[in-house]
C-alpha cells in the first residue's frame, strides 16, 4: 500500500489561559461570550504529535488516540474535517494536477507526551495538532489565524494553540464565527523568560465537563453578566498591554484575579460548580504568602476547570519560587532537570506554617515554560504499509 498513502505530521502545544474563556454564545460553533488570552507552553514537556494520512484504500475516517481507536463521528470532529476538505477541494479545483486527497478517507494517529489522566487540557493540543497535520497533508495556504477558526470548532481553547508565545482569542461578532479567531499578542522571543510550574492535583470526583459547566453558568449566574460585560473587556486590554510591556506584576495580578473571577461565576451558577478543592486553595495561599514575603508579585496562580494549579513566574525569580515549591513538593516527580542546590527560601517566609499536610493532594510537578506554536516533524506514527498505527 506504501505508494498510495499520503501523510504529514505536526506537533501542537497546550495553552493555559490567563484570561479565561467561560461561556458560549453559540454552542455548535464554539463561539465565546468573551475574548481570552493564554500563554502557550513548551512542547518539550507537553505536546500532541499527530500524523494525518489518506489513501484511496482507506474505507472510513479513523482516529487512534494514545494507541486506542476513537470515533471521528462526533459533530465537532466532523466540522473540522469538513472545513479542511472544503479548502482542499478549492485547491484541487484550481489545479487539475493535484491528487484528489479531499475525496479520500483519513487515518489519523495521535499521541500525547504526557498522561491524559493528569487532567491537563489535552483537547486544545489535540485539535490544534489534528488541524495542523491535515492542513500540512493538504498543503493548504491558509494562515494560522484561519486554521484557528477550524480548531475552535473542535474545542474552543484549541484555537489558541495554533500560535506560540502569548495569544489572544478575539471573540468576534459575526453569527457564523468567521471573525472568532486566535491572533498572536507577542512571540515567545518577546518575553522568553516566562516559566510555569504545574502542580498536578489528584482528584477523585469527575469534574463537570467544560461545555455543560459553561451552559449552566450562562443560564443561571447573575455575576456572569457583570464578568463578560464589565470585567473581561477591560482586563483584555490591560493584559495585552502588560504582555507587550513585559510587566509581570500587572500580568500576574490580572491572571490571579481572572482565575478568581472565573471560579466565582462557577460558584454563582445554580447548582454551583466547584473546580477548586482544598489542595487548590492551599496552593493559592502559598502563592499569596510568597508574594507577601517578596513584597511584590513574583508568582501568579491560575486554575482551569479542575483542581490543578498552574503557577506563572519569571526566570529571574526561579530561585525563590522553586525554592518554596521544592521545600513542599520536593519528594514528588518533576525535579529531574533542576539544580536544587541553587534554590532558596525567601527571607521573611513564615516557614513555621508549613508542615507535612501542605504537600498532600499534589501528585506530581511539571516544570515548564512559554513555548512555540505547532511544528512540522518528520516523525510518522502511521505504518505506511498497513495504514494502521505503528505500535
Ligand atoms: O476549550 P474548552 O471547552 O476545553 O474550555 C476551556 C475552558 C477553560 O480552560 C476553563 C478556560 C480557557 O480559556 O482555557
Amino acid at each position: 500500500m506504501s505508494d498510495f498513502v499520503y501523510h504529514a505530521s505536526s506537533t501542537a502545544p497546550v495553552n493555559i489561559a490567563t484570561l479565561k474563556y467561560w461561556g458560549k454564545r453559540d454552542k455548535d460553533l464554539n463561539l465565546p461570550t468573551n475574548s481570552s488570552i493564554s500563554v502557550t507552553l513548551s512542547q518539550k514537556d507537553l505536546r500532541t504529535l499527530t500524523t494525518a494520512s489518506c489513501s484511496s484504500q482507506f474505507t472510513k475516517d479513523t482516529l487512534w488516540l494514545n494507541g486506542s481507536p476513537h470515533s471521528m463521528d462526533t459533530p465537532r470532529t466532523k466540522q473540522c474535517l469538513n472545513d479542511l476538505r472544503t479548502y482542499r477541494k478549492e485547491l484541487e479545483a484550481s489545479n487539475e494536477k493535484l491528487p484528489k486527497l479531499s475525496e479520500m478517507n483519513l487515518h489519523i494517529v495521535s499521541e500525547n507526551n504526557f498522561p491524559t489522566a493528569a487532567g491537563l487540557a489535552s483537547s486544545a493540543a489535540g485539535f490544534a495538532a489534528l488541524v495542523s497535520a491535515i492542513a500540512k497533508l493538504y498543503e493548504l495556504p491558509q494562515s494560522a489565524s484561519d486554521l484557528s477558526i477550524i480548531a475552535r470548532k473542535g474545542s474552543g481553547s484549541a484555537c489558541r494553540s495554533l500560535f506560540g508565545g502569548y495569544v489572544a482569542w478575539e471573540m468576534g461578532s459575526e453569527a457564523d464565527g468567521s471573525d472568532s479567531k486566535a491572533v498572536q499578542v507577542a512571540t515567545l522571543e518577546h518575553w522568553p523568560d516566562m516559566k510555569a510550574a504545574i502542580l498536578v492535583v489528584s482528584d477523585d470526583k469527575k469534574d463537570v465537563p467544560s461545555t455543560s459547566g459553561m451552559q449552566l453558568t450562562v443560564q443561571t449566574s447573575d455575576l456572569f453578566k457583570h464578568r463578560v460585560e464589565e470585567v473581561v473587556p477591560k482586563r483584555f486590554l490591560q493584559m495585552k498591554e502588560a504582555i507587550l510591556k513585559k510587566d509581570f506584576e500587572t500580568f500576574g495580578e490580572l491572571t490571579m484575579k481572572d482565575s478568581n473571577s472565573f471560579h466565582s461565576v462557577c460558584l454563582d451558577s445554580y447548582p454551583p460548580i466547584f473546580y477548586l478543592n482544598d489542595t487548590s486553595k492551599r496552593c493559592i495561599k502559598l502563592v499569596n504568602l510568597l508574594n507577601e514575603a517578596a513584597g511584590k508579585i513574583v508568582a501568579a496562580y491560575t486554575f482551569d476547570a479542575g483542581p490543578n494549579a498552574v503557577i506563572y513566574y519569571l526566570q529571574e525569580n526561579e530561585e525563590i519560587v522553586l525554592g518554596l515549591l521544592h521545600k513542599i513538593f520536593g519528594k514528588l516527580q518533576g525535579w529531574e532537570n533542576v539544580d536544587t542546590a541553587k534554590l532558596s527560601i525567601i527571607d521573611g517566609f513564615p516557614v513555621n506554617l508549613i508542615d507535612e499536610s501542605w504537600s498532600s493532594g499534589v501528585s506530581k510537578v511539571i516544570l515548564t515554560e512559554v513555548g512555540d506554536g505547532p511544528l512540522d516533524t518528520d516523525e510518522v506514527l502511521v505504518d505506511l504499509k498497513t495504514g494502521l498505527p505503528k505500535n
